[in-house]
């Protein structure tokens, strides 16, 4: 299979690969695999809690080259956005990219899917996005 010179790239070089500590209130992990083939991608994120931003990146990914430059332009597509920013990032925006395959599009899922467990993960530590959830109980007069 012939890969874009873009997936080439971020394969040789990927960005961002690595590990923060996912005990951190400030970070969100998200851990993904794809049942298509078994290959797995973490994906973590470390939001800055006055402006939502997302400061750092870092991702390692178990899988085939489309996998990791999937998850290496995930990484760097959402440092610099706010949370509900890189939630619009969309799987079908990295194929365009990358210009990925039909059989490699759920590759590019992987990514998505990542961004958004790791967005996930980091609200619910710190009890973003929850409505309703805190509405103190009226004391009877
Ligand atoms: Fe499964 Fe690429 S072949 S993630």
């Amino acid at each position: 299979m012939a890969y874009s010179d873009k997936v080439i790239d971020h394969y040789n070089n990927p960005r961002n690969v690595g590990q923060m500590d996912k005990s951190s209130q400030e970070v969100g992990t998200g851990l993904v695999g794809a049942p298509e083939c078994g290959d797995v991608m973490r994906l973590q994120i470390r939001v800055n809690p006055e402006t939502q931003v997302i400061e750092e990146a870092k991702f390692k990914t178990f899988g085939c080259g489309s996998a990791i430059a999937s998850s290496s332009l995930a990484t760097e597509w959402v440092k610099g956005k706010t949370v509900s920013e890189a939630m619009e990032i969309k799987n079908t925006d990295i194929v365009k990219e990358l210009s990925l395959p039909p059989v490699k599009i759920h590759c590019s899922v992987l990514a998505e899917d990542a961004i958004r467990a790791a967005i996930g993960d980091w609200k619910k530590k710190n009890g973003v996005g929850e409505t309703a959830n805190t509405v103190e109980p009226v004391a009877a007069q």
